[in-house]
């Protein structure tokens, strides 16, 4: 079979894993694709930083030249923010490529556009890294839960946030210490305000309620407080009260005077010590959708790193590559339902 060729763009925290895996598992990978996965390019901000032993023929620092070649079949970003992604993704995939992404700032506020050029071209755009790192969670709510009518998705999504209140709460760990070595392995954004500040938890929210509730939620209707103002002395004070401080993403289904509405919303919340959530720490996650007829479901691993999403991101690229050798794109996000958000100011 004709291989597929494989761009990645972005080769910081998660590209260097993504690489790796395409390399050193390269012959697993031909097996579950049914064709070889091929390395056709990788780009990078600043070519003179050592790659390890990445080929230099396939790095380059002009991501636009890959996502429009011939031997190019799927394009994955991961440089992260609204641009050039939203521009190299667009072209991609009125390229004809399909594109695997874990940037959920981008798929928070662009995924309607997106989707829509994947739908016109016939062809995938997954995002399963773009929520909680591992942990599989997009594809369950569009997929196996599809037949089930989803009224709330709570958790914790943001790791670097958990990490720095767990570390703070167990060991009495300095904020701006811990923030620092959340960056040092990987977990924090390239601009950590995002986490810190809960707007990276609002885009994973806004990414969730949209696929629950068939809608489409954007980070801005998303209610949105972060972990800046907590102390040490309001974790101890929590501690008295057998409680323990989590930065929580809750969406759900409520009735506004009478009509249906979506309320989504992230702020850090008083866990009390025997709520499953209380025991998720360090840069772990832990989801909670409750469906009518499946009921209440958790799911829970570590929700950033370099490794951990890059097996989120292989997966969404093993089945757009088995897609492409067996024809037909899916599964595929349904935005039928347009329930308004409630406006902020009433959550
Ligand atoms: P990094 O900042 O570590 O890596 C970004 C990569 O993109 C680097 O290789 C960088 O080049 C390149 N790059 C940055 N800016 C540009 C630009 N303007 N043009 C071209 N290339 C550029 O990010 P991460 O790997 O941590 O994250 C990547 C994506 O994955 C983001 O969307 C992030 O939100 C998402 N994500 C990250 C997770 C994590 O735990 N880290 C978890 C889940 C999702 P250079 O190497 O030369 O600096
Ligand atoms: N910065 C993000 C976090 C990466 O800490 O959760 C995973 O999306």
């Amino acid at each position: 079979p004709r291989p597929i060729g494989v761009a990645v763009l972005g080769m910081g925290n998660v590209g260097t894993e993504v690489v790796r895996v395409l390399t050193d598992k390269a012959a697993d990978l031909q097996a579950r694709v049914g064709a070889p996965v091929v390395l056709r390019g990788v780009s990078v901000r600043d070519l003179s930083r050592p790659r390890g032993n990445v080929d230099s023929a396939v790095l380059t620092d002009d991501p636009a030249s890959l996502v429009t070649r011939d031997d190019v079949d799927i394009v994955v970003e991961l440089i992260g923010g609204i641009e050039p992604p939203r521009t190299l993704i667009r072209t991609a995939l009125q390229a004809g490529k399909s594109v695997v992404t874990a940037n959920k700032a981008l798929m928070a506020v662009h995924s309607g556009e997106l989707s829509e050029a994947a739908a016109g071209s016939n062809v995938d755009l997954y995002f399963e890294a773009a929520v909680a790192g591992a942990i599989p969670v997009i594809r369950p709510l569009i997929q196996s839960l599809a037949g089930d009518t989803v009224n709330r998705v709570a958790g914790i999504v943001n790791g670097t946030t958990n990490f720095i209140l767990s570390e703070m709460d167990e060991t009495g760990a300095d904020y701006d210490e811990v923030l620092a070595e959340a960056g040092r392995l990987g977990y924090a954004e390239a601009d950590p305000t995002a986490d810190v500040e809960g707007h990276d938890a609002a885009a994973k929210a806004a990414i969730l309620a949209s696929i629950a509730f068939h809608s489409r939620v954007t980070a801005n209707d998303v209610y949105c407080e972060g972990i800046t103002a907590i102390t040490s002395d309001d974790l101890a004070a929590a501690k008295k009260f057998d409680c323990t401080v989590k930065l929580l993403a809750i969406c759900e289904r409520i009735d506004a005077d009478g009509a249906e509405r979506i309320s989504a919303r992230v702020y850090p919340a008083l866990i009390p010590f025997e709520h499953p959530l209380a025991t998720v720490n360090g840069a772990f996650n832990a989801v909670v959708v409750e469906a009518e007829n499946a009921g209440r479901l958790m799911f829970y691993g570590q929700g950033a790193g370099g490794a951990p999403t890059a097996s989120a991101v292989t997966g969404d690229l093993v089945m757009a590559a088995r897609n492409r050798v067996l024809g037909g794109r899916g599964p595929l996000e349904s935005t039928y339902a347009s329930l308004p958000v409630a406006p902020i100011d009433d959550v």
